[in-house]
């Protein structure tokens, strides 16, 4: 996730206007940032590495007075966040440049394509295809046939923003999948990922759809569909305020995160799975290192753990690895027995967590080889670790981890799938599965209506318990977490069988209990759990996929649909995560910035 913006008038300077969106959409990425003006007499570049606050220190070398321009915030997918890597990027020339947020996943046939035919690069990202396949096409004359060609070569998800130097009186726009929306001023017009980039100049807007590519100029936006049919869409009028839009509309990052789930779900998938298989080199790893390992070493912190334990059981049950998850603080100095049969796995959504990094160097100080899924590029972890796979889930700005922890998940999954693979174990249904759950995941978001009941109820209470077995299991370990960080209550997460080995004297009358039950071949163990607690007057809410007959003995049901158990987990955490925000809500509690916690902790 990244931010662009585009400005176009007829004599306003775009500089500041540029600035002041990306200012508004640097919650979608912070790693990098640039603008670039386009006016007869070229086009005119400042870019950094760094948080805006760098890229402003620059902006004195950029010519005034200029009426059009781009600018981007970049959350790093391909490419470290350094300086090249930075949008804009240009043709050979300098005559065009672009802005992209999203994923060109053929880019590297189109790299070497372009550099076969004499295209020199400067940077690693999967962007730069962009400006030199316009160049090949004649964009700097022509930028609206270059893009429509351009157009046809480029797959993936994206959005991009392309000026030229040539004919700088115009912006050129398209989106596939990644939004993008047009801001209506008067004898100016503006572009931006969301509204709040221009809700201070304007409260108009054309929200574009997929394949809709758009010319605006400061008097005009004339928007064309892929066959190049000119095509209406509807002039909204928003009347959120500025913070409203940063978070989508949403009065909180924690619910936006939430809610995003299932696309943000494609586009951690997008390009891992062809031809119904994973590709490993797109999770970071090559066929010879997955063959390599006998054992893998899972070393995570707090929800970043709870997503390890899904993948042991998802790695042991499809391809019969073993596999040991531990907490890092205590893995660091727990003189552990490492050989060069194991793989050291770190998960880890800042890369930057201490425990964790110092984990990574403990095994590497051995030999060992290392490999990490994390959410951020260039980050310590990521530049550490032998191999890394990215979760591809944007900027998460909660303190609570709700996004970032579902696509550990998934690229758990492929890796397990992957592995089964080489096993001989093949699973073609779980790979196929994989690809319905954005849409399974918004099937769950439509279905949750009895989640704020439940939330109000919870939020009177005191001690709550979270119960499952196997995955399940894992599952209320991270649902008492979540309701813990936000809420503030006192919640416990138990092996449903484990409760009468001790925690079943604290069941009583009214004591809320949450049965998460997806686990089709031990579920009725869980059902005579369930039993149990409500025999001794337990209130229990239920997580179960709609499969389960109705009449199971629970008070508050929350059905979700489920294609397989193994790829229940990303969808049973939405209910999980709902709840504890709601039950935050309900409690009067500061949600993204719950007490004593910090987003990323780089202490011991
Ligand atoms: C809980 C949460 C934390 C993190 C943990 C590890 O919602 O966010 O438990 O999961 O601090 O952080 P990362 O994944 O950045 O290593």
């Amino acid at each position: 996730m990244c931010g662009i913006v585009g400005f176009v008038g007829e004599k306003e300077d775009a500089l500041p206007f540029i600035f002041n969106g990306l200012k508004r959409l640097e919650y979608r990425g912070y790693d990098s940032a640039g603008i670039a003006l386009a006016s007869k007499s070229g086009i005119a570049i400042q870019k950094t590495q760094g948080k805006l606050a760098a890229l402003g220190e620059l902006l004195e070398a950029l010519p005034s007075g200029i009426p059009c321009g781009i600018g981007h915030t970049r959350w790093a997918t391909h490419g470290r966040p350094t300086n090249e890597n930075a949008h804009p990027h240009t043709d050979c020339q300098g005559e065009i440049a672009t802005v992209h947020n999203g994923i060109i996943e053929n880019f590297q046939t189109l790299r070497e394509e372009l550099i076969a035919k004499g295209h020199r690069f400067q940077s690693d990202t999967d962007t730069e295809v962009i400006p030199h396949l316009l160049e090949e096409y004649g964009g700097a004359e022509d930028l609206v046939g270059a893009v429509r060609q351009a157009e046809t070569r480029l797959q993936g998800a994206y959005a991009f923003l392309a000026i030229s130097s040539r004919d700088p009186e115009r912006i050129v726009a398209v989106r596939r999948t990644s939004p993008l929306i047009i801001g209506l001023g008067t004898n100016a017009n503006y572009l931006g990922s969301d509204f709040s980039a221009f809700l201070a100049a304007t409260k108009r807007a054309q929200i574009l759809e997929n394949g809709d590519m758009a010319v605006v100029t400061p008097h005009s936006v004339v928007i064309t569909d892929k066959a190049g049919s000119r095509i209406d869409r509807p002039v909204i009028t928003v009347d959120w305020d500025i913070k409203q839009a940063e978070r989508g509309g949403y009065p909180h990052f924690m619910l936006k995160e939430i809610m995003e789930q299932p696309d943000v779900w494609g586009d951690c998938l997008l390009g891992r799975i062809r031809d119904n298989e994973v590709v490993p080199q797109e999770i970071g790893l090559t066929w010879d290192q997955l063959a390599e390992y006998q054992r893998i070493q899972i070393v995570a912190a707090g929800t970043a753990y709870h997503a390890g334990l899904i993948g042991k059981a998802l790695i042991e049950r499809l391809a019969r690895i073993p596999v040991n998850v531990d907490v890092a603080s205590e893995f660091r100095y727990a003189s552990p027995i490492l050989d060069r049969g194991t793989m050291v796995m770190a998960i880890s959504q800042s890369g930057e967590t201490a425990d964790t990094l110092a984990c990574l160097r403990l095994a590497r100080e051995q030999g060992v080889f290392t490999y990490s899924i994390t959410n951020t590029v260039g980050s310590t972890v990521a530049r550490e670790s032998d191999a890394v796979a990215y979760t591809l889930a944007g900027p998460e700005i909660a303190v609570a981890s709700t996004k970032a922890y579902t696509t550990q998940i998934l690229v758990l999954s492929l890796l397990a799938l992957l592995l089964a693979r080489i096993k001989g174990r093949a699973r073609p249904d779980l790979v196929q599965g994989m690809l319905q759950l954005p849409f399974l995941g918004h099937k769950v978001l439509k279905g949750i209506d009895g989640i704020t009941t439940m939330a109000e109820r919870m939020a009177g209470t005191h001690d709550v318990f979270y119960i499952g077995r196997g995955l399940d299991y894992a599952l209320a370990m991270e649902g008492q977490l979540k309701i813990k960080e936000i809420s503030y209550l006192h919640a416990e997460a138990y092996p449903a069988g484990e409760l009468k080995h001790g925690t079943l004297a604290l069941i009583k009358e009214g004591v809320p209990v949450v049965a998460i039950l997806t686990e089709h071949d031990v579920w009725e163990k869980t059902v005579s759990n369930i039993l149990e607690v409500k025999a001794r007057g337990a209130e229990v809410w239920g997580i179960v996929d709609e499969r389960f007959p109705a009449t199971l003995p629970i008070d508050h049901y929350i059905p979700i649909p489920i294609g397989d158990t193994l790829l229940a987990p990303v969808l049973a955490a939405i209910p999980l995560q709902l709840l504890a925000y709601y039950t935050a809500v309900a409690r009067g509690e500061d949600v993204d910035q719950p007490r004593n916690l910090a987003k990323s902790v780089t202490v011991e």
